[in-house]
């Protein structure tokens, strides 16, 4: 698992370098946010470069230093955008004069200037200059405008400036900085006490050494939960069938296969967690017999004799104590009398059903359209929304529920 040490684990951090002196204090911030286990990204103006080399922010983050609007890592079309969509914080520093300016107005004439316009998520701004550069007007007009746009500015601190000045100007020092980020970016850790369990993706059942029966879940949704807990400060025990997507940073993976050995680790783990949101498919049936060598094709038919899996929900609901049980329903009509029905026999919570022949729902897609089901029979309908929206939706009405228990 992590520790406190590590509460910026599964958060990503771009950190924007101008050109100051105080950039070699940048390369510290980037070991501090990287050892507390952020996922850190830098991009430097040209001028920074002049400070000091790519290459010793590259070493200290483990990742490309990014330069040039044009100069994409493979699997990047788009540079300024791909950054501004991953950072959930974009933190300058330090902050030039030059650099607030051109902020202020807007500029996209570099791919720091670009990368700020896309960013729709929180930005820090840690300014460092000479006193009188920093006092002036000009200067305290582009600050305020950054307000303005809702970025946080991290004041300098005072004290005695390389040019041999003294006063306000000095780049912030590292703790503050980090202090700041940690008071925005973790502020909504309201699942700070709980346990969550999920399971997510397909599992498979072997019929021979090379095949298996398995279905369509990509993992997407689960993953989406699991990663929406973790950023709310829970602990996060994710089983995972078959992995597709880039599963979560900063949660215990637990890698399966069958639906049996799902089954075995969701219930090693149950008595510890406080909310388990099945979102996995997982497979009804299995093979009777599984062969040990590849099963040879001759002229016929080949007939499978399949028995039932496991019903882990079911399980979980007959030995339910004080957890919370959230399951997924995959239906493709009646979806409320189905899930209904499913809510009481495997005595769950709450039930989220949808109909996965309805467009921008189901399988594969980044989308969801799902009605939440409670026990109490109350049902409401969302609509069609991203799975990780979704995700603090349910785990909003989770807490609900928590406290209403
Ligand atoms: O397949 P069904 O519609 O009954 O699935 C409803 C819920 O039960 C889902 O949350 C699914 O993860 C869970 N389930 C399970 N074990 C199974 C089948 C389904 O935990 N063998």
């Amino acid at each position: 698992m992590y520790g406190k040490e590590q509460n910026f684990r599964g958060y990503k951090v771009v950190v924007g370098v101008s050109g100051g002196i105080a950039a070699y204090k940048t390369v510290d911030l980037v070991s501090l946010l990287t050892k507390r286990g952020a996922e850190v990204h830098v991009v430097m103006t040209k001028a920074a470069r002049e400070f000091i080399g790519p290459v010793t922010f590259e070493a200290i983050s483990g990742n490309k230093v990014h330069l040039d609007v044009f100069d994409s890592p493979p699997g990047w079309h788009f540079p300024h955008l791909e950054l501004a969509r991953i950072a959930d914080a974009v933190v300058i520093a330090p902050a030039t004069a030059h650099f607030i300016g051109r902020a202020a107005c807007g500029m996209a004439d570099d791919l720091l200037g670009t990368m700020l316009l896309a960013c729709q998520n929180l930005v820090f701004v840690c300014p460092a200059m000479n006193v009188a550069m920093y006092k002036h007007p000009a200067v305290q007009a582009n600050i305020n405008k950054l307000r303005e746009f809702g970025y946080t500015v991290v004041e300098p601190d005072y004290g005695r400036l390389a040019c041999g000045d003294t006063g306000p100007g000095r780049l912030a020092e590292n703790d503050r900085i980090i202090k700041e980020l940690e008071n925005q970016l973790l502020f909504n850790q309201d699942l700070n006490d709980y346990t969550i369990l999920v399971t997510a993706g397909a599992t498979r059942e072997p019929i021979d050494p090379v095949r298996f029966i398995s279905n369509r879940s990509s993992g997407k949704m689960g993953f989406a939960i699991a990663r929406a807990a973790r950023k709310r400060g829970a602990r996060v025990i994710l089983v995972s069938g078959v992995l597709h997507p880039k599963p979560p940073e900063g949660v215990n993976l637990i890698e399966v296969e069958s639906a049996q050995e799902m089954y075995d680790e969701v219930l090693k783990h149950y008595e510890c967690v406080d909310v388990v949101i099945k979102a996995a498919a997982v497979g009804d049936y299995m093979p009777e017999n599984v062969a040990s060598q590849k099963i040879k094709k001759n002229g016929n038919a080949l007939t499978l004799e399949l028995k039932r899996n496991p019903d882990i929900l079911l399980e979980l609901g007959k030995r339910k104590q004080h957890q919370l049980l959230v399951g997924f329903a995959a239906e493709t009509q009646d979806v409320e009398k189905n899930a209904k029905e499913k809510i009481f026999k495997k005595n769950l919570d709450l039930m989220v059903a949808n109909d996965v022949t309805v467009p921008g729902a189901g399988f594969g897609t980044d989308t969801n359209v799902v009605k939440l089901i409670f026990a109490g029979g109350e049902a409401n309908q969302l609509p069609m929304m991203t799975k990780e929206d979704l995700s603090n939706i349910i785990l909003d009405n989770i807490r609900m529920l928590k406290k209403c228990k």
